[in-house]
């Protein structure tokens, strides 16, 4: 009897060898990070206290290919290649002709994507003689990444964590240190930018920008120290490129050819990993996906904010980045999927939207967690809550395809899973969790404090 295929496995051979920079194949180039003095382009020394030069120069390639170092690609091969799955039993239950594609990137060691990225930032910054990374993390995702990775090189590792995650997920927070790093609830007191926060709002839930204000800050102390950041630049969407030529690869294997992808968007980077080689597809007229951009309705930072240049985090420390904000002192509602409550997306990403290559939906979190009880009652995987936006979305595009007949393919990337967030599942389930709506004054009172460049 024949059987249906489900699972799309490569060979470790089959490992990407380069990453794909999107950027030299895209119509326009994306506009640079200027100096937030000056208001000038950055350059290198810049950017050198922050980054080691092999990402700074990542960050402004204009190479289409970047190799992957061999001593990345020994620590890639704990987890990759990850596997394609189709979600044949999710079809099913929806009772849709669509076929749904899912890249799992939950079988990395710190269970997301995160580590694509982390493993790389720390093989560059050891290579040039970095002793410590700082960062921030949001979910704690990030930060679990990073403390592997830093590990791998026998580096330290100090983590800002963003106060409700820190509250919500101890079991994060353990990880991190298993894997060695140092913990701080952020906004904390040990930086002049927590303290500045504190000082004005004790009870501080904390946010991404404050906790990289934290972090950039502890960087620039110390002379074996250096920043590292889980999404929104160039060179972190780079790394995170291994995702979607995997999936190329593997959709060839299915014989499908995508007419929907979705991806979930907090700062971008999976999100890009996903789909920037299908874009090169795309451009190149060898196939023709709708792309989709998925973020919660309560940090709606492509569908709500403005395209302009504001400040990376909340103290204004950083390079002016081109983005969609929802301005840099935005602080969003503490909503389930912590990796998503970011103010502003990664400059490429938004420069990709408003080229139309791709477009945005913002849902909100009741039926992102719906979405994700059907999906581990099928599938089985509990999916972190961030990817349960781009589960939400692919189950809305299979509900249209029941209604109009038609057969599309949708591939979505299942960004991690979520075995940690626990208590998000226990709030939906005990009824607890409710949709947050988007306070329209508080976005106006932090669009007026962007720069006006
Ligand atoms: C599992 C997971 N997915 C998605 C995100 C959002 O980040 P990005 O948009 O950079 O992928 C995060 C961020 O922490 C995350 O932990």
């Amino acid at each position: 009897m024949a059987t249906e295929r489900s699972t799309f496995l490569l060979d470790e051979t089959q490992i990407p060898t380069q990453w794909y920079n999107l950027v030299p194949d895209l119509p326009a180039p994306p506009p640079p990070p200027l100096h937030p003095g000056t208001r000038e382009p950055v350059g290198p020394d810049d950017l050198a206290p922050l980054f080691p030069m092999a990402l700074i120069g990542q960050e402004v390639t204009g190479d289409q290919y970047v190799d992957i170092p061999g001593g990345v690609l020994d620590v890639y091969r704990i987890w990759r290649p990850s596997p394609l799955v189709r979600a044949r039993r999710l079809e099913k239950l929806l009772d849709t002709p669509a076929k749904i594609f899912f890249k799992y990137e939950g079988v990395s060691p710190a269970g997301s994507h995160k580590p694509n990225t982390a493993v790389p930032q720390a093989f560059y910054n050891h290579e040039e003689g970095v002793r410590r990374l700082t960062t921030e993390t949001g979910a704690g995702q990030w930060g679990t990444a990073l403390a592997f990775a830093t590990a791998q090189y026998g580096m330290e590792c100090e983590v800002w964590q963003v106060r409700s995650s820190y509250d919500q997920k101890p079991a994060r927070r353990t990880m991190m240190e298993v894997y060695g790093a140092t913990l701080h609830p952020s906004p904390s007191d040990l930086t002049e930018a927590g303290r500045s926060v504190l000082a004005e709002h004790p009870d501080s839930t904390g946010s991404l920008g404050i906790a990289i204000s934290e972090a950039v800050e502890a960087a620039l102390q110390r002379e074996d120290t250096r920043y590292a950041l889980g999404s929104v630049l160039n060179h972190v969407l780079l790394h995170q490129t291994v995702i979607g030529q995997e999936a190329l690869l593997q959709l060839e294997q299915a014989e499908a050819v995508p007419d929907v992808i979705v991806g979930c968007t907090g700062g971008g980077s999976n999100f890009a990993g996903l789909s920037f080689p299908f874009i090169r597809e795309k451009l190149a007229g060898r196939m023709d996906p709708v792309i989709r951009c998925v973020e919660p309705a309560a940090c709606p930072s492509l569908t709500r904010g403005e395209y302009r240049y504001d400040f990376g985090d909340t103290i204004g420390m950083t390079p002016l980045l081109k983005m969609h904000t929802l301005g840099h002192g935005f602080i969003p509602d503490s909503i389930h999927a912590g990796g998503l409550r970011y103010h502003g997306m990664a400059p490429l990403v938004s420069h990709v939207y408003e080229l139309g290559l791709a477009e945005a939906e913002a849902i909100p979190q009741l039926e992102c967690f719906q979405a994700a009880l059907m999906f581990a009652r099928t599938q089985g995987i509990v999916p972190a809550p961030e990817p349960t936006h781009a589960i939400a979305a692919a189950i809305r595009e299979a509900n249209r395809c029941k209604e109009s007949g038609e057969e599309k393919t949708i591939l979505t990337a299942l960004c991690g899973h979520g075995h940690l967030d626990m208590s998000a599942y226990e709030s939906y389930l005990h009824g607890s969790m409710q949709d947050l709506d988007f306070p329209e004054e508080e976005l106006r009172a932090a669009m007026e404090a962007v720069p006006v460049v």
